[in-house]
């Protein structure tokens, strides 16, 4: 099996869609490992324009008589069993390089009339070499947003030369979407999706499904459209050059998905601290507007160096974790940076919720962990045998009770802790000594976890930025750890409160200290989960 790659891009390798062309063909050749590939960069190759003289169907046939590299590269292209064509769409056909070298064909065809028999034109020509098994694939980028419509005389051409319906196409648009680096998640889905129709080709014919995932929009029409008219980095109205980093910002905020829209109104300050230069993006129900000159209070404002939030949307540095080293500042409202995906994330996806591990089932609620615990103080504090045996019924119950929901190894061990007490409760008729261990028990379980790479509160709350993505955010997951100590340590304070306040009679003293704690460490974390990040971004933590 012999494939020719003819690459028609006057961009030689740095073609676009000469990067469609080789998944493609990365998915053939693994299913059909002893294909042999030869590529034509036409860039690089001396093919001179066709003469029109006929001398290769009459002086010399066969042969054309104009010296340079095109009889070499007419004999791959008569010998291959499979022509890959890639090449970029320039005024609606192929570019110039590639259609001199189409012309070049004649000499394949010898200089009689037939019949056309597919109805694309009033004649034809015989072939002079025996090419009916040969099969051709299209592959080709193009400029505007979509492929559609605008391949129509590319296909014209190929009915002509290859016969109508006999050669088989991935034409794409936003084709220069394949070298933003920023993009990338979804140019390579594309890619993959190029790699999936080659394989399928090998095997037969590229499947209905695959087609029509390849006929999806890279990026909707108008962010692809908006980023597209940025990326010039010329002024709309004067058609000047303008500069860089607020050509760069207009392609951010071409980014922003209005379907995270909150109901409130944003102003994302960019101030760039190498270059001096500050823009603002409108964060609006309608999309994103670009002040080139900041005339609105800011709700966010951002201070960095131009390189590194280049670096940071090109994903060669993690942007959280560039804030917890403090390599940029943030200010104003926080929670723009905590959704950062949700707003600027893949435009088209609108935020899906993280789910959770097992298929089918709800993300992990912290409240039913502090339910268990809830029920055993409160059975306890009855001090009655049916107020433990109802806690310790509850308990037992709670994971039937909570089928639909993940539950995690704190809600296991939260589970089995509180029944053993329970039972110890029930068997000693020792609710005093249960009631002592279990705030302790609570407290280490807290505090324990701080050894983990899961703190706690962070095997609960990672699903509402991100799920396991979120466990890599410095920032995040230090928030989590101060938190899970606090609690634990909280609760070893009380545990070690609690048999002395029991030994002075003062119980009641006792349940107020731990309502009143508990409430105002619920309150401290409420609000510490937010200040803190913001106090961290702020760059104050120093
Ligand atoms: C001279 C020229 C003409 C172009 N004409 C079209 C066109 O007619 N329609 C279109 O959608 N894109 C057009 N484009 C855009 C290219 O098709 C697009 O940039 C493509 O992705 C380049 O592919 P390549 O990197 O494989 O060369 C044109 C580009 C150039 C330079």
């Amino acid at each position: 099996m012999n494939i020719l790659l003819i690459n028609g891009s006057p961009k030689g390798r740095a073609s676009n869609s000469l990067r469609l062309a080789e998944a493609f063909l990365e998915g053939y050749t693994s299913a059909v490992p002893e294909a042999k590939i030869e590529q034509i960069d036409l860039k690089g190759k001396r093919v001179e324009p066709c003469r029109g003289c006929f001398g290769c169907w009459c002086k010399t046939p066969g042969r054309c008589i104009i010296d340079d590299d095109m009889p070499e590269l007419l004999e791959k292209r008569i010998r291959a069993d499979l022509v890959v064509w890639s090449f970029p769409l320039y005024f609606f056909n192929v570019p110039g390089p590639l259609k001199n070298f189409i012309d070049r064909q004649l000499p394949m065809a010898l200089p009689f009339m037939a019949e056309n028999t597919d109805g694309t034109g009033s004649g034809s020509h015989p072939m002079r070499y025996d090419m009916e098994g040969q099969h051709h694939v299209l592959i080709s980028t193009c400029g505007f947003y979509s492929a559609e419509k605008n391949y129509d005389s590319v296909c014209s051409m190929f009915d002509h030369f290859c016969g109508k319906g006999k050669y088989e196409t991935i034409f794409c648009g936003q084709g220069e979407l394949f070298h933003v680096k920023e993009l990338s998640q979804r140019t390579d889905e594309y890619l993959s999706l190029c790699r999936r129709a080659g394989q399928e080709f090998a095997a037969d014919r590229i499947s209905a499904e695959t087609k029509a995932e390849l006929a999806r929009l890279l990026l909707p029409k108008q962010v692809f459209e908006t980023m597209a008219d940025a990326s010039w980095g010329v002024d709309r109205e004067t058609g000047e050059k303008e500069s860089g980093a607020l050509s760069f910002t207009r392609q951010m905020a071409a980014l922003y998905n209005k379907a995270s829209y909150d109901g409130q109104d944003r102003v994302l300050e960019m101030h760039y601290t190498d270059l001096g230069e500050t823009y603002q993006i409108l964060l609006e129900r309608e999309g994103s507007r670009v002040l080139p000159r900041p005339e609105k209070p800011f709700t966010t404002r951002i201070e960095t160096p131009f390189t590194l939030w280049q670096q940071i949307a090109a994903g060669e540095i993690r942007g959280d974790a560039a804030l917890m080293e403090q390599k940029y500042r943030v200010k104003g409202d926080f929670s723009l940076m905590i959704h950062w995906d949700r707003f600027f994330g893949s435009a088209e996806a609108k935020e899906e919720p993280v789910r959770a591990e097992k298929p089918g089932k709800k993300p992990p609620q912290l409240l039913f962990l502090l339910l268990s615990w809830m029920a055993l103080w409160i059975g306890l504090s009855i001090a009655s045998p049916a107020g433990v045996a109802a806690a310790l019924a509850f308990i037992l119950l709670l994971p039937v009770l909570t089928i639909r929901f993940e539950r995690t190894v704190y809600d296991t061990l939260s589970s089995a802790i509180t029944a053993l007490l329970c039972g110890l409760a029930l068997f000693t008729g020792k609710t005093g000594l249960a009631l002592c261990l279990s705030y302790p028990a609570f407290g280490l379980l807290w505090l324990l976890s701080c050894c983990t790479r899961e703190p706690l509160c962070a095997a609960y709350v990672k699903y509402g930025y991100g799920g396991d993505r979120a466990l890599s955010n410095p920032i995040f997951m230090r928030t989590n750890y101060i938190l899970a100590a606090g609690w634990g340590i909280l609760y070893l304070l009380i545990g070690a409160a609690m048999p002395l306040l029991q030994r002075a009679g003062r119980m009641g003293l006792g349940q107020i200290l731990i309502y009143g704690l508990t409430a105002l460490m619920g309150l401290f974390t409420a609000w510490f989960q937010n200040w803190y990040p913001a106090h961290v971004a702020r760059g104050t933590d120093r």
